[in-house]
């Protein structure tokens, strides 16, 4: 690149400000570290509240030695972090205020480059828009999965096993007793969740991107190789500085094809596509829920990872990890695409080998051979839904029952084990005002429990409708993201119990078999219009005003595209 690095706008010169930038932030750097020195930021999600992130403090610490080494100042910066299992109502009402805090301490700060620590869930996607509208140097370290805990000799998955154990309890076949005997064993080490939810396909996906170094996703947060790969990164971020390499040069539209190949490949979770979104959208790159069925759609699916499947994060790195699955799919990647390192992602791919062949199938077996997000419209999804067929009962892919409707999550749960409640193993459960602008932050519920006496009767999968997400780690016959959703005046608020709705993944349709006018002429359901939040302050009344639909990734509409990293004004 040459030239001054930015930092150099605080630090270089001989007048009263160039003093005061330099003078606060001396405390024991050498003197020499404002002399044109890359100044690295490590943005940190670590947080004792975020308990999957609990760690990354030393990951961080490896980042700096390898920051140090390189020449550069490695700076911790701690950023909004967001904890799935605790934020309250849903972290992802959160994730458009992480990304913001982090986009706005990114640009105002003397800093040339950064390095991404994040783990949960939100935390991925949000550092990762932050950074996009920023446009500064920066690279991902997923602080990778949990160990495998083990409880009465089985492997427990996060999260997975909590909803198929609590399901076993209201099913009568799991104790009470035992059930909490489980909660001990499901969190073993430090790191996300270890099943193929969000957490690990974020990870997962940030190097399909490029964002991260080559090998480094899916390597257990307690392996010593994680703190190695850490060290290195710190290494590459100043080459990146030096390189000016941007976001903008490796987010590009063949990164996202390929992280959408790989999301197939891997299984991975429904979240992805609206983080993905929002991160493209970071990008100004026209990526549309289109293009997930189009470039998803002939992927196989070849990794054997709960919720879908058998296994865990930990057999997923043992068997060979991310590469090895790339090996196989190397035909459909774009080798176009680059890391942060400069080089092609599918560099050094090709023949990766498979180690355990339980664990990632070869391309000419894999466990199912069109795995792809499958995009539904219709009459009742006429913005798009999604569904994970990987996820899903086969022979519930085409279906027609009639509807069951609930109007919120309360509404829900009073009524769903009600034993009058009008449903049978055929009907379609429907779940509304859980989008992102209706419960506001669009929950995960859509993988809504089935009622306890078809649980009692032997069912264990239904058909459910819902605007809201559903938990990378849950499994079911569910078509989520209804969009529009119904508190924005989506059809889905004008659904009524009994109508009959079909479901056909195959030709990629969802509908209500009401005739247009019918469905025009209804009123919406009043709890979609009336019950709606209307907070009057905060970041809730400012997300619920500014949110766009899930079907273009659920960001602020103010918050879509990029600032840069200019600064114009002086503080002083
Ligand atoms: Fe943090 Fe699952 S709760 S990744
Ligand atoms: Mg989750």
């Amino acid at each position: 690149m040459g030239g001054p690095v930015r930092s150099s706008a605080w630090y270089s010169g001989d007048d009263r400000n160039a003093y005061i930038h330099r003078a606060w932030m001396r405390r024991g750097v050498p003197g020499d570290a404002f002399t044109g020195r890359p100044q690295i930021a490590i943005a940190n999600t670590a947080s004792d509240l975020t308990p999957c992130n609990a760690h990354l403090n030393e990951v961080a610490d490896s980042v700096r030695h390898g920051v140090w080494e390189a020449g550069g100042v490695p700076l911790n910066l701690p950023v909004v972090s967001l904890g799935e299992t605790n934020v309250r109502p849903t972290a992802m009402l959160w994730r458009n205020l992480a990304a913001m805090a982090t986009e706005e301490l990114l640009r105002a700060n003397p800093i040339d480059g950064v390095v991404l620590l994040g783990g949960c869930d939100k935390t991925i996607p949000a550092l990762l828009m932050a950074a996009a509208s920023v446009d500064l140097p920066a690279l991902v370290v997923p602080g990778g999965p949990m160990l495998t805990g083990t409880f009465r000799g089985t492997p427990l998955g996060c999260g997975t096993d909590v909803w198929r154990l609590s399901e076993e309890v209201r099913a009568g076949t799991l104790s009470r007793e035992a059930f909490l005997e489980s909660e001990s064993s499901m969190i073993r080490s430090r790191g996300h969740c270890n099943t193929m939810g969000t957490a690990s396909t974020m990870g997962l996906l940030a190097e399909a991107l490029g964002t991260t170094l080559p090998g480094l996703a899916g390597i257990p947060a307690a392996d010593s190789r994680l703190l190695a790969k850490a060290h290195e990164s710190g290494r590459t971020i100043v080459e990146m500085v030096a390189a000016g390499r941007r976001p903008s040069q490796v987010l590009t539209p063949a990164s996202f094809h390929n992280a959408i190949v790989t999301l197939a490949a891997i299984g991975g979770s429904t979240n992805a596509v609206v983080h993905l979104l929002a991160i493209a959208g970071r990008l100004g790159i026209p990526l549309t829920l289109a293009d997930f069925d189009r470039i998803g759609a002939g992927v196989p699916l070849l990794v054997d990872l709960q919720p879908a499947g058998r296994f865990l994060m930990e057999d997923l790195h043992r068997a060979g990890g991310l590469h090895a699955v790339l090996a196989q799919v190397l035909d459909l990647l774009a080798p176009e695409a680059i890391t942060v390192t400069g080089r092609p992602l599918v560099e050094g791919v090709d023949g990766t080998p498979i180690w355990d062949g339980e664990v990632i199938r070869t391309r000419s077996d894999p466990l199912r051979q069109d795995a792809g997000i499958a995009v539904l419209r219709g009459n009742l999804a006429p913005d798009g839904a999604i569904v994970k067929p990987a996820a899903a009962s086969p022979e519930l892919l085409t279906h027609r029952g009639r509807a069951v409707v609930f109007d919120s999550v309360e509404d829900l749960h009073a009524r769903i084990d009600d034993e009058d409640l009008d449903v049978d193993a055929d009907s379609v459960l429907v779940l509304r005002g859980c989008g992102p602008r209706g419960y506001p932050g669009m929950p995960e519920v859509a993988n809504l429990p089935l009622p306890a006496k078809l649980l009692r009767a032997g069912v264990r999968d239904m058909v459910r409708v819902c605007d809201g997400r559903m938990s990378g780690t849950a499994y079911g016959t569910v078509v989520l993201h209804v969009a529009p959703e119904a508190a924005a005046g989506g059809p889905l608020a004008r659904v009524r119990s009994g109508d009959w709705i079909s479901l056909d993944v195959p030709g990629r349709r969802l509908d209500v078999e009401v005739p247009a006018e019918e469905l025009a002429a209804r009123e919406p359901a009043p709890a979609m219009t009336e019950g709606l939040a209307s907070p009057r302050r905060g970041w809730e009344q400012l997300y619920v005003r500014t949110v766009r639909g899930a079907d273009t990734g659920a960001d602020l509409d103010f918050l879509v595209g990029s600032s840069g990293h200019a600064v114009a004004r002086e503080s002083h």
